[in-house]
């Protein structure tokens, strides 16, 4: 990596590819780590001596040393989960107050937002989203909308009349929906969480970033979520609300293109999905059952069970193209050390017969073709060199990369911070 620059990484798929896990490792090589859109429907998680952090709207670079860590514009942030994931990390003896700072054009994530996630989904019977029901789409709708609050109106006198407007908007909606529901506890939290975040230093991050690449520094962008669930590009309405490809990173954290150097996109060795929508490779026989166990493919905000199937080649092409990555990072690919054969989706049969390898506007009634790849049967989870990789998961690789036409530059063979290989070029 050259200094002075901005790179991104993000997820290339449904997400949970594990971006936390490798931001962190990332971190030692920059100085500044920033999330740049979503919120609390994020769940990164970071497993290391013997520790496991779970982040939600806090940059993952907050536990390696003194970098400073942005909460950026394009996030939505709820003060009550804030409080919580903050306080756990200040009681882990992080000095949070130093190493982070939070954007005044974030957008507040309000509790009657999060009251209107679950109401809006219940109205939608079976087309629900399955979102994570943290508030996040009306979030980014009132922002759209032009009425929404952001962390820097908590600095305005007449912030608690605009706080009053929102709340009543929402309530109309909420009994127009005929939602039945006790605000109370929830607005107590939120504002416990405000008065706790105050406490913390609201910038202007688009001036602070122009003046830490001024001074030379290098900044890494966390992306949360995946491409496939950006809401240009993903799999609508089966997505959520704000654009986690890499321009997202320009919009989130006011970076110009021209400065991204590079974009680190992150898979995972096989594909998991949680909520509803369209998912070509999922399976739902012995070897969906064994992926989702090995890999313990249990959400990390809501619990919920991922849904698990074969890598999807045509849809990564797709995001790899969107996002103009220049590094593969390959995860959890000791989840398929047990398995004899290996598959991978290199082209679609569509419902009229045909085959593409280009992602499809509708994905209905697609049916996966798949590239067959012999088992490493091979315990990877201690490997520490790339030299040690069986010949069979070499090969994986290699198809992989030609595939994509972009190198795979890190391998990540567990959940710890040290189960990482960094490839030599
Ligand atoms: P993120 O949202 O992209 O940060 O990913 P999550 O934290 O939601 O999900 C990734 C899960 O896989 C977490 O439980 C990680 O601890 C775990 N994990 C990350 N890398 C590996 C790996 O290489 N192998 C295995 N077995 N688990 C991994
Ligand atoms: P990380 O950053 C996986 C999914 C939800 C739902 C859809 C919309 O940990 O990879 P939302 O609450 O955002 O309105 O839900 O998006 N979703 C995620 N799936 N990982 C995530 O984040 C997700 N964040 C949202 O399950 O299908
Ligand atoms: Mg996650």
């Amino acid at each position: 990596m050259e200094k002075e620059r901005i790179d991104v990484l993000l997820g290339l798929q449904w997400g949970d590819e594990g971006k936390g896990k490798v931001v962190d490792v990332l971190t030692p090589r920059y100085d500044v780590v920033a999330r740049f859109q979503g919120g609390p429907n994020a769940g990164h998680t970071l497993i290391f001596d013997g520790r496991k952090f779970v982040l939600k709207s806090i940059p993952s670079g907050i536990f390696q040393g003194d970098k400073l860590n942005i909460i950026g514009n394009g996030m939505v942030l709820d003060a009550a989960l804030f409080k919580a994931e903050a306080e756990a990390l200040e009681a882990a003896g992080i000095n949070l107050r130093e190493r982070l700072v939070i954007s005044k054009k974030a957008h507040l994530i309000l509790p009657t937002h999060r009251l209107l996630d679950s109401a809006l989904e219940a109205s939608k019977g079976s087309g629900k989203v399955g979102t994570t029901g943290r508030g996040i789409g009306p979030a980014y709708t009132d922002k759209v909308a032009r009425t929404g609050l952001r962390v820097g109106d908590l600095l305005r006198p007449d912030f608690e009349e605009r706080f009053k407007a929102a709340k009543e908007a929402h309530e109309r909606t909420l009994r127009s929906l005929s939602y039945e529901y006790d605000p109370a506890p929830l607005e107590k939290a939120w504002r416990e969480g405000i008065d706790y975040m105050r406490q913390f230093r609201f910038v202007d991050s688009e001036h602070l970033v122009a003046g830490l690449m001024r001074e030379g520094k290098s900044i890494l962008c966390e992306g949360a979520q995946g491409t496939m669930l950006d809401i240009d590009f993903g799999s609508y309405p089966f997505v959520t609300s704000s654009n986690t490809i890499c321009a997202g990173a320009c919009t989130g954290l006011g970076v110009a293109p021209r400065n991204i150097g590079k974009v680190f996109g992150i898979m995972k060795a096989y594909c998991t999905r949680v909520g509803s929508g369209p998912f070509p490779t999922e399976l739902f026989d012995a070897d969906g059952e064994s992926l989702s166990d090995r890999g313990c493919e249990f959400g990390a905000v809501t619990g919920r069970r991922r849904r698990c199937g074969w890598v999807d080649l045509v849809a990564l092409r797709y995001a790899v193209r969107l996002n103009g990555v220049t590094d593969l990072i390959l995860m959890k690919s000791d989840v398929l050390d047990t398995f004899k054969t290996i598959k991978a989706c290199v082209a679609y049969r569509l419902p009229d017969g045909t085959e593409t390898d280009e992602f499809p506007f509708d994905c209905e009634g697609v049916e996966p073709v798949y590239e067959e790849f012999q088992g490493w049967l091979t315990d990877l989870s201690k490997v520490a060199d790339e030299d040690e990789f069986p010949e069979e998961f070499n090969c994986y690789i290699s198809f992989i990369e030609d595939y994509l036409e972009t190198p795979v530059s890190i391998v990540s063979v567990g959940p710890d911070r040290n189960q990482t290989v960094l490839r030599k070029k």
